[in-house]
């Protein structure tokens, strides 16, 4: 994915938001999604995410600035919307405020009803997004009796069986546990393989670095800086002016790259996979023993949803 293509699914240009009682939250916001990338938006709390998201589908309209898709300026007229909507999708971050149906698969199937689609295509796409997501095993259960990671996952479904072209998910692994938040991860990394946009905010910069595959970073209602993950988080200046603390990834890498370890042309390692091959390749890991043990630890680890282990251990 390149950002240089210009086939930009959403374009926003110079927004401005302020919210009924004066707060400035988006202050000429403009930012090119390029299609089918994994787009994450990071930034602290308060700093515009959330309500540049509601943008993007319409839900709010900005003061000041168009919002484009697939390079025509939205209009704001109902069916204008209602289009809009069936292409760009979004989770909220909180599911209590997403979920209304009484079962989970009136929950999920609601969106594409709602298209007028025929039966037998609403039972297809429903079947397809709890086959995604795991949600077929409680499709009878009421929502309101789920786990916060299983409505997570009954929102991303409903949105999935409305095939949208974009996904637009705020803050998706917030007040997940490891496990619920990796597989959340995987979905959207097996959503994006076949060719939806994945636009997540995050404020976990971990998460950005090693999943994105273009980066905006957003303080106080403006975007502060852009890029690939490599080159935005290498920049001192811009982590510093947007509170943002460097990926564990990036700051061991450049620990090792400053005492030799590594060549200076070697690529920043995106995962901890990454990380050990280049520790191998560097005879970094003289016995394959250390090798083994990095993995026993990841691998104990994953399964104890504990990551203090591994460092204790380390
Ligand atoms: N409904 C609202 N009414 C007034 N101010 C709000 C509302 N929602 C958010 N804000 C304010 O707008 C700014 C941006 O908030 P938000 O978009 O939620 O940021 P983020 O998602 O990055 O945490 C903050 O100053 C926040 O307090
Ligand atoms: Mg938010």
């Amino acid at each position: 994915m390149s950002i240089e293509t210009g086939d930009w699914i959403i374009e926003a240009c110079n927004l401005s938001y302020m919210y009924p009682d004066g707060t400035q939250a988006l202050r000429g916001v403009s930012l090119k999604i390029p299609k089918g990338g994994k787009i994450a938006l990071l930034g602290s709390n308060g700093a515009g995410k959330s309500t540049l998201f509601l943008h993007l589908n319409g839900i709010l309209r900005p003061r000041e600035g168009v919002v484009r898709f697939a390079g025509s300026d939205l209009k704001y007229d109902r069916q204008t919307l209602l289009e809009l909507r069936k292409n760009v999708g979004i989770v909220f971050q909180d599911p209590d405020s997403q979920l209304f149906s009484a079962s989970v698969y009136q929950e999920i199937s609601f969106g594409p009803l709602n298209l007028g689609l025929p039966e037998e295509i609403v039972r297809e796409r429903v079947e397809t997004a709890m086959a995604a997501t795991g949600t077929g095993e409680f499709r009878q259960r009421p929502t309101h009796m789920l786990s916060y990671g299983q409505k997570k996952r009954v929102c991303i479904a409903g949105i999935l069986a409305m095939n949208p072209s974009v996904m637009v998910c705020d803050e998706p692994t917030a007040w997940l546990d490891p496990k619920n938040a990796r597989q959340i991860i995987s979905l959207f990394n097996q959503i994006a393989s076949d060719g939806t946009t994945v636009i997540i905010s995050t404020h976990d910069v971990n998460l950005a670095y090693s999943w994105a595959d273009y980066v905006f970073i957003m303080a106080e209602g403006n975007i502060m800086g852009e890029g690939d993950p490599e080159s935005v988080f290498r920049d001192e200046i811009l982590m510093y002016k947007t509170n943002l603390e460097k990926p564990w990834l990036v700051e061991i890498h450049e620990i090792l790259l400053k005492k030799g370890c590594f060549p200076a042309d070697s690529s920043m390692p995106r995962n901890r996979d990454e990380l050990y091959q280049l520790l191998r390749n560097n005879n970094m890991c003289r016995r394959e023993e250390m090798l083994n043990d990095f993995n026993n630890i990841r691998d104990e680890g994953r399964e104890r949803n504990n990551v203090t282990l591994g460092i204790k251990r380390l």
